[in-house]
């Protein structure tokens, strides 16, 4: 895989170890440990790894902006690092998602199965890129806790927000983590990301799409565009769920992925 070119550079992660290598990538402002719900059930059938994201979590910040490019390509770069040279699995639940496209394109034949949770294949409108200016605006004027505090209700299904406390604790306290740095530098990333929709057509891998039915970031209907585009697609539609799906109905969830990811090993 594609050297480094900045030796200095690492990323923190979680590892599992044994079963199919399954690279778990986080969503934004998040980290790796927004997939801790699933290192129980899915360890037991995969290789887990979950790194935290250039800027986010623990991993190191660079300068903004990043490109998707350049996300995948640390999260490859990690994957050679750890000793993992054979095709692996990839769930990327919403910018996690837009990640495991571009590692698709741009490592053919190592990606054997694709997990698209939470995400589309659609690009930043005029609108959608607008608000990404606004957003990187407020994290530099305010800080990141400002983007934290917008976001945060939009996560989850009404209910959980109301009823899960904890959850929302821990999700603020793991936002909290990313750096300004990290925050602009992904909000770049997003709003630059390519059109997948023409990638949908050149996915023959087992691919398992997972949406909340609550989801108040990305419309079901995006799922349901991935599902029509990528042949032999599997949707599963997680009930009394919003966008951060894997916590808010974790059995379902690693349900899901554990079944999909038994067909493919
Ligand atoms: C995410 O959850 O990763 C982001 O909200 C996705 C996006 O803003 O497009």
């Amino acid at each position: 895989m594609t050297p480094s070119t900045e030796p200095e550079f690492y990323l923190t992660y979680q590892d599992s170890a044994g079963g199919i290598p399954l690279l778990l990538i986080h969503g934004f402002p998040l980290s790796g440990r927004m997939w801790d719900l699933q290192f129980p059930d899915l360890a037991e059938v995969s290789r887990l790894i979950a790194p935290d994201l250039r800027g986010h979590g623990s991993s190191m910040a660079t300068p903004p902006p990043y490109t998707m490019t350049q996300l995948a390509v640390d999260c490859a770069n990690l994957l050679d690092d750890i000793g993992i040279n054979r095709p692996f699995a990839v769930a990327g639940l919403s910018m996690g998602g837009y990640i495991a496209f571009e590692l698709f394109r741009q490592y053919p034949g190592m990606v054997a199965g694709l997990i698209l949770a939470g995400t589309k294949a659609t690009p930043d409108n005029a609108e959608g890129k607008k608000g990404r200016d606004a957003a990187a605006a407020l994290v530099q004027a305010q800080g990141v806790e400002a983007l934290v505090e917008q976001m945060l209700p939009k996560l989850f299904a009404p209910a959980t927000y109301q009823e899960d406390p904890d959850l929302i604790a821990f999700t603020r306290e793991m936002m909290l983590e990313t750096s300004v740095e990290g925050a602009i530098g992904a909000l770049a990333a997003m709003r630059e990301r390519p059109d997948s929709t023409p990638t949908l057509t050149e996915i023959e891998i087992p691919t398992l799409i997972i949406h909340g039915a609550e989801d108040q970031i990305i419309p079901q209907a995006e799922s349901e565009a991935m599902h029509q585009g990528i042949a032999g697609s599997q949707l599963v539609i997680i009930p009394a769920a919003g966008h951060l799906m894997n916590l808010e109905q974790p059995e379902l969830f690693n349900e899901a992925v554990t079944n999909f990811l038994l067909t493919i090993s």
